[in-house]
């Protein structure tokens, strides 16, 4: 299966993608003469996804979507950090001019990112970035230790790295004011298996700001 991915990788060039896209339109036209009508007329994806970039992990594949059905943000080990102004600006303008109803943070186990956090090897600029995955390690230091393979400690890292970005989306303005306006806005956490291509729900919806601890709650909220 390593083979034949690597062997596929060896055929992508420049010039076959453009290629591919001629060939793309042309199928999707065939099955479909008002696809880029439809879609050119505006956008109204119910979902943001944040995801990792991994190129095995494309959020439309994986659950079985087409263009427009959800607007994505993603980064290496698909991060959820307070200060990242990209993913802010992603998730207000998903939030309030998109409307969608459902945020969701998708890591996926066998994360590079992930993998690196764990470790004490430099990488340059990006040990900036996996820093904040370090920051979860501490956090959550006492489950993890205790977990002495390798692969499953990282597994977990993975689930506790999404955990976490849904915690941190559920403490911006922009996720507590949409609920104190009454509407309605999911945020859940998923984990893709690369070896299954399956999804694990990890359960951590969150639709109000109920169980938040106090020192994140707002209560000057802004309307909308
Ligand atoms: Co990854």
């Amino acid at each position: 299966m390593c083979s034949k991915i690597s062997e596929h990788s060896q055929q992508i060039t420049y010039e076959g993608l453009l290629k591919g896209n001629k060939e793309w339109v042309a199928a999707t036209l065939a099955e479909d003469p008002t696809f880029f009508d439809r879609l050119s007329a505006g956008q109204k994806p119910p979902v943001l996804w944040i995801g990792c970039s991994d190129s095995r992990v494309p959020a439309n594949q994986i659950t079985n979507t087409t263009p427009g059905d959800i607007f994505v943000h993603r980064n290496i080990a698909n991060v959820v950090v307070h200060t990242d102004m990209n993913m802010l600006s992603v998730l207000d303008y998903a939030v309030n001019v998109l409307e969608v109803e459902h945020v969701i943070v998708c890591g996926h186990y066998g994360c590079g990112g992930v993998e690196a956090a764990i470790g004490n090897k430099q990488f340059g600029i990006i040990d900036n970035w996996l820093r904040n995955i370090k920051d979860i390690y501490r956090l959550h230091y006492h489950e993890l230790d205790l977990i002495s393979d390798h692969k499953q400690r990282c597994a977990r890292l993975v689930e506790l790295n999404v955990i976490e970005g849904v915690f941190n989306l559920t403490k911006t303005s922009i996720v507590q004011n949409r609920w104190a306006n009454g509407k309605k806005l999911g945020v859940h956490g998923w984990a893709y298996s690369l070896e299954t291509g399956l999804i694990t729900d990890l359960k951590v919806t969150t639709e109000s700001n109920d169980h938040i601890s106090s020192v994140f709650k707002m209560d000057n909220l802004k309307p909308l």
